[in-house]
């Protein structure tokens, strides 16, 4: 099988994105975008640390750290950060709060994991270079009307560190992603510019996590108002592949309109994962091959 055409990877390889329109049909999109709504409705806030948060003690910070930590294989719900008053109350429905779900979709989820883990995903994988694909996390992002929040300038690969470098994503836009609503924006040819200077890693003195620097890189001069900045507005049905070291970012969504994505990461299973990253393999398991 053969998906990706000779000039599809030449472009990914010049400029670290690369769109490609009408990747699935918009029923599809439509029915994942309904799977993610039945998520969102069937979540419980019973037990959710967000409840704990409110009262801000230590001990409950740790609970949310937990929640997020071992996230890795549940499927798990994280808020805008406007979501909540001065109280520690929802401001909107915890349908409209919900910043994020993951990092387990792809193996727990029947829809999301049929749409992941499949020959096509994995032929892509492998036309990319990869030898030994793993798939290690996967993600519902919303930007719900007026609170969708904004993703400063980053690149993937200090959230999904491997030596040597190999993390790409895979980001599916289940609904039209516009200016307004808060479309990616890339920096072309910065994974070719801009080492990974910095890090994601689980904090060794508290319970949480931090950024640590990167040996030999100073660090990064990625700039929010940087020029060099291209919008990606894509329709519904489009995947953009991401290289993991290409600089990009996106807007808040002060519109009328949601933006609804999914989206999942690979990284190569024979590269070092190293130990203190964030993300790790929960309760004994491996990442997914696919
Ligand atoms: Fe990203």
């Amino acid at each position: 099988m053969t998906v990706l055409t000779k000039e599809q990877l030449a472009q990914f390889d010049r400029n670290g994105c690369l769109v490609i329109n009408d990747f699935f049909s918009i029923s599809r999109a439509e029915a994942l975008k309904s799977r993610a709504k039945e998520l969102l409705t069937n979540f419980s806030l019973e037990g959710h640390p967000m409840t704990q948060f409110s009262t801000g003690t230590s001990n409950q910070q740790h609970v949310g750290d937990d929640y997020f930590l071992t996230s890795g294989n549940k499927i798990h719900f994280f808020f805008e950060e406007g979501a909540f008053d001065d109280h520690g109350q929802l401001k909107v429905s915890k349908e409209r709060a919900i910043n994020k779900i993951g990092h387990g979709l792809h193996i727990l989820d029947p829809a999301f994991k049929a749409f992941s883990i499949n020959e096509t995903i994995s032929a892509m994988t492998r036309e990319i270079g990869f030898q030994s694909p793993q798939v290690l996390q996967s993600m519902l992002i919303f930007k719900q009307p007026y609170i969708g929040g904004r993703v400063p300038s980053h690149q993937d690969s200090s959230f999904l560190y491997t030596k040597p470098l190999s993390a790409v994503g895979f980001w599916f836009a289940l609904e039209d992603c516009t200016e307004t609503n808060g479309c990616l924006w890339f920096k072309p040819g910065s994974h070719k510019t801009t080492p990974i200077s910095k890090r994601f890693v689980r904090d060794p003195e508290g319970t949480g996590t931090k950024f640590i620097p990167v040996e030999n890189h100073s660090s990064s001069t990625a700039d929010e108002n940087d020029d060099e900045f291209v919008k990606c507005e894509v329709k519904a049905g489009a995947l953009v592949l991401i290289h993991g070291s290409v600089v990009h970012k996106s807007a808040p969504n002060f519109s009328p309109t949601s933006r609804y994505i999914y989206t999942f990461h690979v990284i190569e299973g024979k590269a070092e994962y190293l130990s203190d990253n964030w993300l790790q393999p929960q309760d004994g398991e491996q990442f997914t091959s696919v």
